[in-house]
């Protein structure tokens, strides 16, 4: 064989290779979309009105993260799924704010096709197409090609680099273990091999972490933080939990939140250094878009009767009227720092917290923790 075909066969190859590795690594850039507010919602049953898209329209997002359950499938019928999705694309305030706001989504359980579902769910492929149909993934995307719907978004220049990383808690997640006392109430799987994220996935998230980014949104449909509830959570995989928060620790990730959905309630939770993070973990969670578990009384939503324990809840009790989230940065100054809000059907702010982005750090700033200036009935 002679070099110059010997050269062009090698070019060849690494050009393969590369297209492999960008195929399979399920990333995108658009560094001209600089993040100032970034939007989040969850839980939107797509046969009811859907008034608080006013609202979220209102608030002017960079953009928005769909955080799952984004309609009420149930099924695994490709009909049924387009069917729902429609009537999501018909609801005014979406199709607005689709028309004019970047939206970034994933799916959770309803919208993967069943209650609680997992790997092995007959109907995920087709979720999965039906997805991609819905939220406009273009054509040669791995997203359309490999199974899972997980991904990430880097926006902004480089030096307010926003990463967005929206896993895939459904299409590889191991079976649920119920407590034999009572199967409503969802206890920890421990058998060795139990995954939520698949190995796949999980050397994907290193990758991504091992990225530059200033700040890095981490969407999980599901709670990270955490872990007295029978419902759906991290810690139902207690070392996929301990998992991630290693590693964040070996890849030195810093500036990360966590933004989840499911639950029916908003709800702002911090896991500490001293119980295994490598540095405070926040984990905002909202829930739902028209979905919430009281009517819309709003003082119910502040007072609902029995709030479901969370040790790591910053606030007294979850909010349970309709909700969604906005995460505001601000870039200027010497220390940028990052607001998390949760705001009510009317936009209003239910819950909010202030933090420095140093804070976000293995090696946080002493006397530098968020300020709670906390919801309104502290
Ligand atoms: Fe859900």
């Amino acid at each position: 064989m002679n070099t110059k075909l010997m050269v062009a066969l090698l070019a060849a190859l690494l050009v393969a290779a590369a297209s492999a590795v960008a195929a399979s690594d399920r990333v995108a850039a658009q560094p001209e979309l600089a993040i100032t507010t970034l939007g989040f919602g969850s839980c939107a049953r797509q046969d009811r009105p859907q008034p608080i898209w006013d609202s979220i329209n209102a608030a002017r997002c960079d953009a928005f993260v769909l955080l799952g359950d984004n309609i009420y499938a149930d099924t695994a019928d490709p009909a049924v799924f387009r069917a729902k999705y429609a009537l999501l694309a018909g609801m005014p305030g979406f199709a607005r704010l689709r028309q004019t706001t970047p939206l970034f989504a994933t799916w959770d359980d309803h919208d993967y096709g069943v209650n609680d579902g997992g790997a092995g769910f007959p109907g995920a492929q087709a979720a999965q197409e039906e997805f991609c149909e819905f939220f406009q993934v273009p054509a040669d995307s791995p997203l359309r090609a490999t199974p899972g719907v997980y991904r990430c978004v880097t926006l902004g220049p480089a030096s307010r680099r926003v990463q967005i990383i929206l896993l895939d808690t459904r299409m590889f997640r191991s079976p649920l273990r119920k407590d034999p006392a009572n199967p409503k109430v969802i206890i920890g799987n421990t058998d060795p091999g139990a995954t939520m994220l698949g190995e796949e996935q999980w050397a994907w998230l290193e990758r991504r972490l091992r990225e530059p980014a200033a700040i890095r949104v981490l969407a999980s449909s599901i709670q990270f933080v955490a872990t007295e509830h029978g419902s759906e959570k991290w810690s139902n995989f207690p070392a996929e939990r301990a998992r991630l928060l290693d590693l964040l620790r070996r890849t030195q990730a810093k500036g990360l939140v966590v933004i989840s959905g499911d639950r029916h309630l908003a709800e702002l939770a911090m896991l500490p250094p001293e119980d295994g993070a490598p540095y405070p973990i926040y984990d905002v969670t909202t829930s739902g878009l028209n979905q919430p578990v009281e009517k819309e009384s709003e003082h119910k939503a502040l007072n609902p009767p029995k709030p479901q324990p969370n040790r790591y809840r910053l606030h007294e009790r979850p909010y349970t009227g309709s909700n969604f989230g906005l995460l505001r940065v601000r870039w200027d100054g010497p220390s940028p720092s990052i607001r998390i809000e949760v705001c009510g059907l009317d936009g209003s702010v239910v819950l909010f917290r202030d933090i420095p982005l140093a804070e976000l750090s293995p090696e946080p700033v002493p006397g530098r923790r968020g300020r709670n200036a906390g919801p309104p009935w502290r």
